[in-house]
């Protein structure tokens, strides 16, 4: 593969396959609590764009419950981060946030959806992707609906496949 661009190099810790250690913990007040295992997927092609596909199981049945697909652009010169996604829900999303260290934090700047949608609608996203001193991957997701107030969904933690 090319080299990584130097408009996203400071995201090149994200790069590679990841998969969950442990099942991750899933929750909401509307939900019983559930728990799921995720893979991830980071790509570059010489583009100044990382390329990401992230799909989630559950964690028994193994079928597969979640997937997000999209492209990661950093500003030039900043440490603004964007996530462009589509997620098999129907969901369309821009979040937007900043890269600390290796930690980025992201939230909703721009969200749609199909107009048959299931319901309740998100109205809100944030997450944190942390990579952590033993070389784990951490993921924490809150959302809104239009029924509850930002909460957490999704908590997991992946390492890096060989
Ligand atoms: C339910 C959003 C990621 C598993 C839901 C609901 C929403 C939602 C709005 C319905 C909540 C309610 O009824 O009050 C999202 C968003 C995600 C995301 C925005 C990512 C940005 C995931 C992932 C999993 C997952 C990665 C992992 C398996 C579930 C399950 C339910 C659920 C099992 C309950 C069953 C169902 O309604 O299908 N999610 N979710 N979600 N989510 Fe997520």
């Amino acid at each position: 593969p090319a080299k990584l661009d130097k408009a996203v190099s400071s995201l090149d810790w994200l790069l590679g396959n990841w998969e969950s250690v442990e099942p991750g913990k899933g929750s909401y007040p509307s939900l019983k609590d559930f728990r799921y295992t995720e893979d991830l997927h980071f790509a570059q092609m010489g583009q100044p764009i990382i390329n990401f596909m992230f799909n989630a199981s559950d964690a028994e049945t193994k079928k597969i419950l979640h997937r997000e697909c999209g492209f990661i652009r950093m500003q030039t010169g900043t440490n603004r981060v964007a996530f462009i996604i589509a997620q098999n829900s129907g969901l369309v999303e821009v979040e937007e946030g900043e890269l600390v260290g290796k930690k980025l934090s992201l939230h909703t700047q721009a969200l749609a959806r199909p107009s048959f949608a299931k319901e309740p609608h998100v109205k809100e996203v944030s997450r944190v992707f942390q990579l952590q001193p033993d070389g784990k991957l951490e993921q924490t997701l809150s959302m809104s609906t239009d029924k509850q107030p930002m909460t957490q969904h999704l908590h997991i933690t992946y390492s890096r496949l060989a």
